[in-house]
């Protein structure tokens, strides 16, 4: 079969996903390969929905590669990034989109509980960041690079302190490298999904009144569908989006807006 990356927006293009195994990570392998990338699938844990996405992918005569690398550790940072390039030639674009939350109020938290959301969440995102600026910057020819936050990088979520802590500073992370690596032809761009049906809102989905509430909030009346955050990823990654940098796009059916909470 002919190999399809070489049709689209993003032909010839690298994308690492981190947390592409799963939830919004999922969606955004499908939209960025869909639209012609070879796609490298960061999971840590388990391997098996990462290696089920690269079968899926490669049947369908994509380029994809499964790489275990826990994003709160920098050296494994710079092993994905290493391996992207060993398998594809070089990178263009990292998706720092691992992410996770423990929903616990500041009186709640523990240490454990901050190191693992911050470590993940931010850490995770800045060594990406770099691991992946550093390679753009040696190769050449620019690059981009998208976090995935929140609308809780503006907006405080009772309950959820860490959490809203670490996409905090993933706002002023994606504007001052924007700012630092746009000499360098190297976008940053955040995207700050709202409510999305995906394993990190599995408490709120199972609870019918919670659900309603949500559903109420959001003035274009649904919990979004991943895929259409993958939908604005692949268009952010790519040179349609060429003069977006240092600022972030919200994708949240109005919900941030609305005057009704949540
Ligand atoms: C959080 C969810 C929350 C949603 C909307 C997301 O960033 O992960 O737990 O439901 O924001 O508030």
């Amino acid at each position: 079969m002919a190999a399809k990356e070489t049709e689209g927006p993003l032909a010839g293009r690298t994308v690492i996903v981190t947390g592409g195994a799963t939830g919004i990570g999922a969606a955004i392998v499908t939209a960025v390969a869909d639209a012609g990338a070879a796609v490298v699938i960061d999971y840590v844990g388990s391997s098996t929905a990462a290696d089920a996405a690269v079968a899926t992918l490669t049947a369908a005569g994509r380029r994809a590669l499964a790489v275990q690398a826990d994003v709160s550790r920098p050296d494994d940072l710079t092993r994905l990034v290493a391996a992207a390039v060993a398998e594809f030639g070089r990178l263009d674009v990292m998706v720092n989109n691992a992410g996770i939350e423990t929903r616990h109020t500041l009186l709640e938290t523990t240490e454990k509980d901050y190191d693992a959301v911050l470590g993940v969440n931010l850490k995770g995102a800045f060594f990406g960041m770099q691991a992946a600026a550093r390679q753009f910057v040696a190769q050449g020819g620019g690059g981009v690079v998208v976090n995935i936050s929140s609308v809780h990088e503006d907006w405080p979520m009772p309950g959820n302190t860490a959490y809203c802590v670490s996409k905090g500073g993933m706002r002023m992370l994606t504007r001052t490298a924007g700012v630092e690596l746009g000499a360098h032809g190297i976008r940053v761009v955040g995207v700050a999904p709202g409510a999305v049906d995906t394993p990190i809102n599995a408490s709120t989905e199972a609870d019918p009144a919670k659900m309603r509430a949500l559903d109420a909030a959001i003035p274009l009346g649904h919990v979004a569908e991943p895929g259409e955050i993958g939908a604005v990823v692949a268009f952010l990654a790519s040179d349609a989006a060429r003069y977006v940098t240092a600022t972030t796009v919200v994708v949240d059916g109005g919900l941030m807006q609305s005057s009704l909470g949540l």
